[in-house]
């Protein structure tokens, strides 16, 4: 819904410590940026990797039942139209007869789809239009010829990739039902509206499963994947408080969908849609099966069977899960009479594990003791970072903002006296001394 956000200043912390601290910054920014883009910088790379491959880990390579494809974004344009993309992936248009604006009519509050017409939620004096589909594919040409037969789609969903890649897995790996496609990677809608930071974009990453089944029991592998759903918002450290599942009414649902759940996520801005669990039916092989001519079978060997199999599709978008990552860690608090705000990101999520600094930047028996540390841990944990600017204080603070679990500081203690070294909390600030020797095997148990 376009509406004023419930919670705009939070929002505008966020989106500010994520400029400032290079998690993401705006595209194109230098030449005023393009709507709906967003660039990653180094800290949020590092997020973004670590949901990545947290994901592939628990739904690919922790089973063995999941086959793992990265397919090409540009695809034949007749998958489109088989799919029916070409025809239908539109969102209602309408524009507003003074401030010139566009929407998406069901995000408007107050648009009557029914009788059509409703007031600017923007300028709140013009009339908002009838709407017009309008299809939501970046068109292209791919070739040196421009025209109908050259015709090319940013792929709007990773899905499609999968369903066309079937055969191939079937042919090099011959698995038996029930087995899954899995793929992360890029998708582009040309949104009408992109909205709230990272949550709506004209150029996003999705992580997605075709599940292939036989049709009786859909029921169970379903639940299945809806408690692994569940168990993956706990895994990445969101509350469970703030997800939500939405039974996505018939007349909402995709018409190709036999039973559809929302994970919804209480953002800033009010409850939205972070995750998508549908039943596809043998809707999508049957498709490519009839327009492309090539049979998109499965023959059961054990029953005699040629059956075309059902697929139940659980579709998580990457940067709705980092923004969800980091409303949720987002912390204001008091620390030594001072108000800090920092990340309390769970530590798998955390794109710095440790850090590591001297006391002081101008001894070198405490620079070249911190160095040495610094490089041990780096080769154990990789997110690791080694800071002398400053004093410990203001180091811990720029740590706390980009959500390091711990910090480590080497003093005089360590390298004269005592070879242990201060290991300070980010959530309660405690610090414990810790013997050099332990200290990976002490961070391993924390951060595990
Ligand atoms: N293959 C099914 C599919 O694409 P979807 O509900 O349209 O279903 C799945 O998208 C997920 O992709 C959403 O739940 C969301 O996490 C993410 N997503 C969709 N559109 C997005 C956009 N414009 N910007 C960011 N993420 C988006």
């Amino acid at each position: 819904m376009v509406k004023k956000e419930k919670d705009s200043e939070l929002m505008e912390k966020i989106v500010s410590l994520c400029k400032r601290r290079g998690f993401v910054y705006q595209g194109s920014e230098i030449y005023g940026g393009l709507a709906g883009t967003w660039d990653y910088g180094p800290y949020g790379v590092a997020l973004k990797n670590n949901v990545k491959n947290l994901w592939w880990k628990k739904f690919v390579t922790d089973r063995e039942d999941m086959y793992g494809v990265d397919a090409a974004i540009l695809m034949n344009q007749n998958v489109w139209k088989a799919t029916g993309h070409v025809g239908g992936f539109s969102d209602p248009l309408v524009a507003c007869d003074k401030c010139k604006k566009r929407f998406r009519a069901d995000q408007v509050a107050g648009y009557d789809l029914k009788e059509k017409k409703g007031k600017c939620p923007e300028c709140d004096k013009g009339n908002l239009s009838e709407p017009k589909q309008f299809n939501m594919m970046f068109k292209t040409h791919a070739g040196a010829l421009e025209d109908d037969t050259s015709v090319s789609y940013l792929r709007p969903e990773t899905a499609q990739g999968m369903f066309v890649n079937y055969k191939n897995i079937i042919d090099s790996f011959h698995p038996k039902l029930p087995f899954g496609l899995a793929q992360i990677g890029k998708a582009f809608r040309n949104e009408i509206a992109p909205r709230d930071f990272i949550f709506r974009t004209r150029e996003f990453e999705q992580m997605e499963i075709e599940y292939l089944i036989r049709p009786e029991g859909w029921q169970d592998t379903f639940e299945h994947f809806r408690s692994e759903m569940q168990n993956w918002t706990k895994e990445i450290g969101l509350n469970s408080t703030h997800v939500h599942e939405l039974e996505v009414p018939d007349a909402d649902r995709a018409f190709y969908s036999k039973r559809t759940i929302d994970f919804e996520f209480d953002f800033p801005f009010g409850k939205s849609e972070l995750y998508g669990l549908a039943y596809r039916t043998d809707y999508d092989l049957g498709r490519h099966s009839k327009e492309s001519g090539t049979d998109l079978i499965y023959l059961d060997e054990e029953k005699k069977e040629k059956l075309t199999p059902h697929c139940i599709e659980p579709s998580f978008g990457v940067d709705r899960t980092v923004l969800a990552i980091l409303c949720d860690a987002y912390t204001e608090d008091k620390m030594n009479d001072e108000v800090r705000a920092y990340l309390k990101f769970t530590p798998k999520m955390a794109p710095v594990k440790v850090a590591v600094f001297p006391l002081l930047k101008n001894k070198t028996q405490l620079v070249e003791k911190a160095r040495e540390i610094y490089k041990n841990l780096k080769t154990e944990f990789g997110g690791v970072e080694f800071d002398d600017n400053g004093n410990v204080g203001k180091r811990y603070r720029r740590q706390d903002e980009i959500g390091t679990p711990y910090c480590v500081t080497v003093d005089f203690d360590t390298v004269e006296k005592d070879q242990m070294v201060t290991v300070r909390d980010r959530d309660t600030g405690e610090q414990e001394r810790v013997e050099v020797k332990e200290l990976v095997a002490y961070l391993k148990s924390k951060l595990s």
